[in-house]
């Protein structure tokens, strides 16, 4: 493997940056950062961006009074001042409501189309804008869709273009079958397995109603429907962006559990259809709530990456958001276990051990050596996407240095090459650290690298001050 293509959902503009997009965005910089350390910049591409069409986009801009563009725009500038704040290091931020964008979307359905896949037929059933997705019967709970219980389901009939997603997904089973791309974790896997040995309906790929899209390329009276537009994306950036061509195949689409049905399958009918080479991965992972609540804006409860960012600073933030449950399992989040996992973790902890030692250097003269190998089961870890095992790997050997102080008590060693020993193994535990915890806290990293540079190693202000 000598590339790293990664991407994130492109989030809807209807509503701005939330700490869940923050989650998915976060993991995959992390992820993206680990990989550019190992393979180089050059051979590293991560993608994200927003998704700008269809009726979910242009029903909030018609309540603020403003055309979807007009209203797209001021919403993807605050994605991308949200990630600038968390320090997200994206390589490129797609729109689709780029022309590049458009343009590769045209195409690639005229192809489809032209080859057989598409056919006209009539849509009769419900539609959830919120999820901007066709319901099936099964899938309604008390009459509505169960993610949007406040939102009524609106009827649709209408002449639709449609994917023929039965046949399609025939090969897409297999495709699975065969370990052809993956898709993680296995449970979800087998979820997704399981749907594909039933039934599954071909699908509309078209809206008569919907002007706000791009037309379908053989009838303008039509435009495509925002879920087959969005899903290029990951296809599309690679033809339109400079020098990104030999990034497909992706390498890993991350999102989360709620769209795993249009990753894991349509995605993948759409390119089988094409001709184009599928993703190697798809990881979805979890949800979070709030208190035990899901974070909704009629709950008011909704936490911005601001809030977190003024409270815990940015590295704090990335730590506490990916270190509080596993990646592929839903989780809790509440600001009072952040306080406590702060003061524990970042302050108390890491924090502590870094001024503790470094402090204690001021005394003597330590030529530090560079940062040892990377284990093999950090790699290992990172590679299976368990970012949150190799924080608790690296929390326990925060642990074990402070106590390695405790033990050796070196303010009390009178001999200076004993001292000088116990502080060179403890600086270069530092180092360790520092270098392991980069893609994850990479200010605090490159501060801890530059402090313990040594040989005149000097106090700093503390990493994290205690709330
Ligand atoms: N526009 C589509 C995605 C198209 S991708 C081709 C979309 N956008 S979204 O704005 O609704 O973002 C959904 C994504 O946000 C989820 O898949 C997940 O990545 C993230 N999350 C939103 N809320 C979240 C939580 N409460 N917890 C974890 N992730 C969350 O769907």
């Amino acid at each position: 493997m000598n590339k790293y293509y990664i991407t994130t959902p492109i989030y809807y503009v209807n509503d701005v940056p939330h700490s869940g997009h923050a989650y998915t965005t976060l993991a995959a910089d992390i992820l993206a950062r680990y990989f550019r350390q190992k393979l180089g910049d050059k051979n590293v591409f991560f993608l994200t961006g927003t998704d700008e069409h269809g009726q979910k986009v242009a029903q909030a801009a018609k309540e603020k009074g403003v055309s979807p563009k007009e209203y797209a725009d001021s919403v993807a500038t605050r994605f991308k001042d949200a990630w600038k704040l968390l320090n997200i290091e994206y390589d490129y931020f797609i729109r689709t409501t780029d022309p590049s964008h458009e343009k590769v979307v045209s195409e690639l359905l005229q192809k489809i189309y032209d080859d057989g896949f598409i056919y006209k037929g009539s849509y009769k059933g419900l539609y959830c804008i919120g999820c901007e997705k066709f319901l099936t019967e099964t899938e309604l709970v008390d009459g509505k869709c169960p993610l949007h219980p406040n939102k009524e389901p609106v009827y649709q009939e209408e002449k639709n273009y449609f994917l023929k997603l039965s046949e399609l997904s025939k090969k897409v089973l297999e495709k699975i079958e065969k370990g052809e791309y993956e898709i993680l974790p296995i449970e979800r896997k087998n979820e997704v397995v399981g749907r594909l040995k039933q039934k599954v309906e071909d699908i509309s790929i078209s809206r008569a109603g919907v002007p706000w899209g791009i037309p379908v390329p053989w009838d303008k009276s039509q435009t495509i429907y925002v879920w087959v537009d969005a899903l290029i994306n990951y296809y599309s950036a690679t033809r339109f962006v400079e020098g990104k061509e030999k990034y497909w195949p992706a390498d890993l689409h991350l999102v989360g559990k709620d769209i795993l049905w249009f990753h894991a399958v349509i995605w993948q009918a759409l390119l089988i259809a094409a001709g184009i080479a599928l993703p190697k991965k798809i990881f979805a992972h979890g949800y979070f709530t709030i208190d035990g609540q899901k974070m909704s804006k009629s709950l008011g409860n909704v936490i911005s990456p601001e809030q977190l960012i003024d409270r815990y600073g940015v590295d704090g933030t990335r730590y506490l958001i990916i270190s509080a449950y596993q990646l592929g399992d839903d989780g809790d989040i509440s600001l009072q276990r952040f306080d406590a996992k702060y003061n524990a973790d970042l302050a108390d902890a890491l924090g502590n051990l870094v001024s503790r030692v470094a402090k204690l250097c001021e005394k003597v003269e330590i030529d530090t050596p560079g940062p040892s190998r990377i284990p093999e089961e950090y790699s290992k870890d990172l590679e299976n996407f368990d970012l949150y095992g190799v924080l608790e790997v690296i929390r326990g050997q925060v642990t074990s240095a402070n106590r390695y102080i405790d033990k050796n008590e070196p303010w009390k060693i009178t001999d200076e090459k004993k001292l000088i020993g116990v502080l060179k193994t403890l600086a270069a535990k530092i180092l360790d650290l520092a270098n392991q915890l980069k893609p994850f806290i990479p200010e605090t990293s490159e501060k801890i690298e530059k402090q313990f540079k040594g040989p005149k190693i000097k106090s700093g202000s503390p990493l994290f001050p205690r709330l």
